[in-house]
């Protein structure tokens, strides 16, 4: 079905955000700003929610383009609104880009710029342009429609409202995958939340980059540091604002899951890993590398923190400890686990993770998780010392030894309850 559209001539912006855009475009005209647009998301978004005015109030995010200098006009920014009002202040210099809070609306403010990309994956070299020739550097056509409020015309040299109305999903151009591959998970993401078809020709351009791509399965060979960080920031978004089961399971449609590892591509157990994960509350991401080859390499790669690499370390070392430990029968006793598990090789959040891959024996583990770690001797060190016993090692053994006896006699009365 077509997306019935806004007529530009009623672009309507959530109120709030009407007033600061028209303060916003006093404060431009007075910087020598020539020309200013809202480009993006915002555009995209309330274009698509045609009468549908609820759901343009939830757009947090406006992104603007400019020509002329952006740091110039955020001295008359912050002027024009008061401290109050204004947080989060940031300026990038390199991109001459400037990024603030007004009114807790995230506003980003860019100059029209031309991107040269020397490597693939690399950040790119920019140059200043005019405001038709940036939308040439973006993504999607969707996301390459701007609005002029001076002139209250969209610019759309892509034909991006067809796209919109068509809920199709195009590249910009043939480099795009290749400049900036962090588009193949952007392209899961709109597709799932947006409910858009990838064209054949984007899914092919996909699917050609990746297979001349270095980085196409690990290699021990580290992604740009620069990608790795967007890397991140996508997966990021991915599991945590949007559709995760549609944008992975289309990730993996289109061959794409092979960027990160090919391990990941013919992984059939990401779902029940990451619905462990959220009732274990571990991330979602950790969860879903665990099933990776190499889930260190890959947790390196993306740089992750480093304590969640070190989970993931433990993870895999807990694994291979329990593929290789022969199963007897000794170790149906509860005992075992707790001392194999209190050990401290390993960290809770680590023997969470195993309990979401599903490792061997992950029933005994969840066991342990849920219950039998919270279990205490039912006598406490001062009452023992007060029956005789005196401070020490062997104390200590002795609370160990009452609380192993406590944890059994409730697993006994379970089973003959
Ligand atoms: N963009 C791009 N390539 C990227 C990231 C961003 O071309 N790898 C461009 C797109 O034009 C995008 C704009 O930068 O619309 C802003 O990016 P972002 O804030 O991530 O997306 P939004 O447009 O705000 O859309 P949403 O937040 O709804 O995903």
């Amino acid at each position: 079905m077509e997306i019935p559209l806004r007529p530009e001539s009623e672009l309507q912006f959530p109120h709030p955000f009407k007033e600061i855009l028209g303060l916003i475009q006093i404060a431009a005209k007075q910087a020598g700003v020539t020309r200013l647009a809202l480009v993006g998301g915002a555009v995209r978004d309330c274009l698509i929610n045609y009468n549908k005015i609820t759901k343009i109030q939830k757009i947090h995010d406006f992104d603007f383009v400019v020509e002329g200098s952006p740091i110039k006009l955020s001295d008359l920014l912050l002027e024009k609104f008061t401290s109050k009002r204004v947080s989060n202040f940031r300026i990038h210099q390199k991109y001459q880009t400037i990024e603030l809070s007004i009114d807790r609306i995230k506003i980003n403010i860019a100059t029209a710029r031309k991107e040269q990309y020397n490597k693939s994956g690399f950040n790119p070299e920019v140059s200043p342009t005019t405001i038709e020739e940036d939308l040439y550097r973006r993504d999607f056509t969707i996301n390459a429609i701007a609005f002029e409020p001076k002139t209250q015309q969209l610019i759309d040299p892509y034909n991006g409202i067809n796209a919109i109305r068509s809920k199709q999903l195009i590249l910009i151009h043939s480099r795009s995958i290749e400049e900036d591959p962090t588009r193949i998970i952007r392209a899961a993401r709109y597709a799932a939340r947006l409910n858009f078809q990838l064209s054949s020709e984007s899914i092919s351009q996909i699917k050609s980059t990746l297979s001349l791509w270095p980085w196409g399965s690990v290699h021990n060979e580290p992604f740009p540091h620069a990608l790795s960080t967007r890397m991140r920031m996508e997966l990021n978004l991915l599991f945590n604002k949007e559709p995760w089961e549609s944008c992975l399971e289309l990730l993996q449609e289109w061959g794409a899951l092979s960027i990160l590892e090919g391990g990941l591509q013919v992984d059939k157990r990401w779902k029940r890993r990451i619905h462990w994960g959220i009732r274990l509350r571990v991330p979602r991401l950790l969860c879903f590398i665990a099933g990776a080859d190499n889930p260190n390499l890959l947790a390196k790669q993306l740089q992750l923190p480093t304590s969640e690499q070190k989970v993931m370390e433990e993870f895999f070392d807990l694994k291979s400890y329990l593929s290789n430990l022969k199963i007897k029968e000794e170790h149906s006793s509860p005992i075992f686990w707790c001392k194999i598990l209190e050990s401290r090789k390993w960290s809770k959040e680590s023997i969470c993770i195993a309990i979401c891959f599903g490792v061997n024996s992950w029933e005994k583990l969840l066991k342990w998780y849920l219950k039998w770690r919270h279990i205490k001797s039912p006598k406490s060190a001062a009452e023992l010392i007060s029956s005789g016993w005196e401070a020490g090692p062997s104390l200590g053994a002795e609370i160990s030894r009452l609380r192993y006896q406590e944890i059994e006699t409730l697993e006994d009365s379970k089973y003959h309850r």
